[in-house]
């Protein structure tokens, strides 16, 4: 089971928010989370990221085997943890390039790999902005800075096509993207997808999952699983909503 989540309760403020989540994803799959407002679905990601605002009281969570909970939110990364963020933070002063070029250097040398020489590393932006159609302007500007709300979350898409995690978590990367950029930053989901990784992806509409056809749909509610199901559940919630599952 490449990530394995077993009774994981975690609290904030002094307030518990997720109260035993079991979930389990196998590589080569993608799940989606699905669930009201304030259900609990970026606080688990943030737990899972290792986020320490948040303290994890009771359960488990691996990742490809090992102790997810017990490494700092770098070694996750570098394990091949990989969060994309609801809202995605600007980092004035260093650019686009320079951030991937450090992110990069630092899951390789984990991996056991090479660091990529300069023009190597040059033709992989190029072929990764390509890949979500983003202007090669944009890899001398600030991580985020002054990107529009679309702009980040395709910016998002293109730091994971860089580093080609094992599991992704994306946190609504749909909301705000107009027509064109929901199906650009489904294909690039799309192309992470290989036998060895995963992609959970957290929404609050079946269109992307157009796009993106899960495996399998959670619905997370008051912090626990109370659903789980195929694709046609994401149509299901669509037009029921969620009260018929309390
Ligand atoms: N520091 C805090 N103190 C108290 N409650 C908090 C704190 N941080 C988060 N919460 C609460 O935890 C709950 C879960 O929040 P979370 O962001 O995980 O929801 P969500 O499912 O991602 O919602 P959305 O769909 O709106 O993004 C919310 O009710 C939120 O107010
Ligand atoms: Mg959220």
């Amino acid at each position: 089971m490449l990530l394995q989540v077993t009774n994981l309760h975690a609290a904030t403020g002094g307030k518990e928010i997720l109260k035993g989540v079991n979930l389990a994803v196998s590589a080569g799959e993608v799940h989606a989370i699905m669930g009201p407002n304030g259900s609990g679905k970026s606080t688990l990601a943030a737990v899972l990221a290792g986020n320490p605002g948040y303290e994890v009281t009771q359960g488990a969570a691996t990742l490809g085997g090992k102790n997810l909970l017990d490494m700092t939110p770098e070694v996750r990364a570098r394990e091949g943890f990989f969060l994309s963020f609801q809202y995605p933070v600007e980092i004035a002063g260093v650019s686009n390039a320079n951030f991937m070029k450090a992110a990069l250097t630092e899951r390789r040398r984990h991996q056991g790999l090479p660091e990529l020489s300069p023009s190597e590393f040059l033709q992989r932006m190029r072929q990764k902005m390509a890949l979500v159609e983003m202007d090669s302007a944009f890899a001398s500007r600030g991580v985020n800075t002054g990107f529009s709300g679309g702009e980040k979350k395709r910016n998002e898409i293109f730091q994971m096509a860089m580093l080609e995690p094992t599991l992704a978590v994306l946190d609504e990367t749909d909301s705000g993207l107009d027509i064109d950029a929901l199906r650009i930053v489904a294909n690039g989901i799309n192309s992470l997808k290989n036998k060895d990784s995963a992609v959970l992806v957290i929404t609050h509409y079946q269109r992307l999952l157009d796009y993106v056809v899960p495996d399998w749909v959670h619905v997370l509610y008051q912090g626990k699983i109370i659903k789980t199901g195929t694709k046609e559940l994401a149509t299901e919630l669509e037009e029921k909503g969620y009260d018929w599952l309390k």
